[in-house]
């Protein structure tokens, strides 16, 4: 009965619909390990700007921290350190544990299978020239991708919010899909995305306890974002943003 309704309900209804387990048509098969692609993307031309090492103590109580946390829209126009940098990244996508040579991060993910990748635009950070940096997770460390002044052309990206154009530092989060898809098939976007909920709320979080702003920002032109970040947009596709800055 649900099922028929939401056959109606257009292509969300149909992707509810068509990625849910059932007991019926669940197929039980084991993953073939030897086809999982690899966790990590790595740009090995890109030169390395490495990172202050993060805390792992301390960041002030959590309830606290959750009870004050809002969006925040209107930054000043001043800049983040690296070692604030550092400790986002940390928090948001850092790793965390090793179980035998499999190493986790701070934020859970569905079958640990880490699908997402995070990308930061530097505006206004010391330290780091402005420009596009991907997060070298095994390293703590930032490739760079290019040197620019992107504020425009993210702002542009992200439906002309002013917050991409004021934020001391946007992070960007993609998915690259068939590090999921290997395992969960077309359930693998539900992952996808609650793996990126998860990922923004620990930054979000982080950076309330730094004292920081965070808009999070879905409302975002994808193909321009990808182009943007130069990903193809199918493999590898923008999720979700989060502006950065002191308020
Ligand atoms: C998935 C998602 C997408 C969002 N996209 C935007 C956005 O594009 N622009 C924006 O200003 N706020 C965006 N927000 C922030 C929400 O507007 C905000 O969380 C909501 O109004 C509740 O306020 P609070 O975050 O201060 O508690 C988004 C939040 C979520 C969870």
């Amino acid at each position: 009965m649900a099922d028929e309704r939401q056959k109606g309900l257009g292509i969300g209804g149909e992707f509810q619909r068509l990625t849910k387990y059932d007991r019926e048509t669940m197929t039980g098969k084991t993953p073939r390990w030897e086809e999982q692609p690899p966790a990590y993307k790595s740009y090995p031309e890109a030169g390395q700007v490495r990172l202050p090492e993060p805390e792992t103590a301390g960041g002030g109580p959590l309830w606290e921290v959750i009870g004050r946390r809002r969006s925040f829209r209107e930054f000043k126009s001043k800049p983040v350190d690296l070692k604030t940098v550092s400790q986002l990244l940390w928090a948001s996508q850092g790793l965390t544990g090793k179980v035998f040579d499999f190493e986790l991060r701070a934020a859970p993910s569905a079958g640990a299978l880490y699908p997402v990748e995070t990308y930061l635009v530097s505006n206004l950070v010391e330290s780091l020239e402005a420009g596009l940096y991907h997060y070298d997770i095994r390293d703590h460390a930032l490739e760079t991708v290019r040197k620019a002044d992107l504020r425009e052309e993210l702002m542009h990206a992200g439906l002309m919010q002013p917050v991409l154009f004021e934020c001391a530092a946007a992070f960007i989060w993609t998915a690259i899909v068939k590090r999921s898809r290997w395992k969960y098939r077309q359930r693998c976007y539900r992952y996808i995305y609650l793996d990126a909920g998860h990922i923004a709320q620990n930054l979000a979080l982080a950076a309330e306890a730094l004292d920081l702003g965070t808009c999070l920002i879905g409302a975002l032109f994808d193909d321009e974002v990808n182009r943007l970040l130069g990903v193809d947009g199918t493999e590898e596709t923008v999720l979700y943003m989060c502006a950065v800055g002191p308020r």
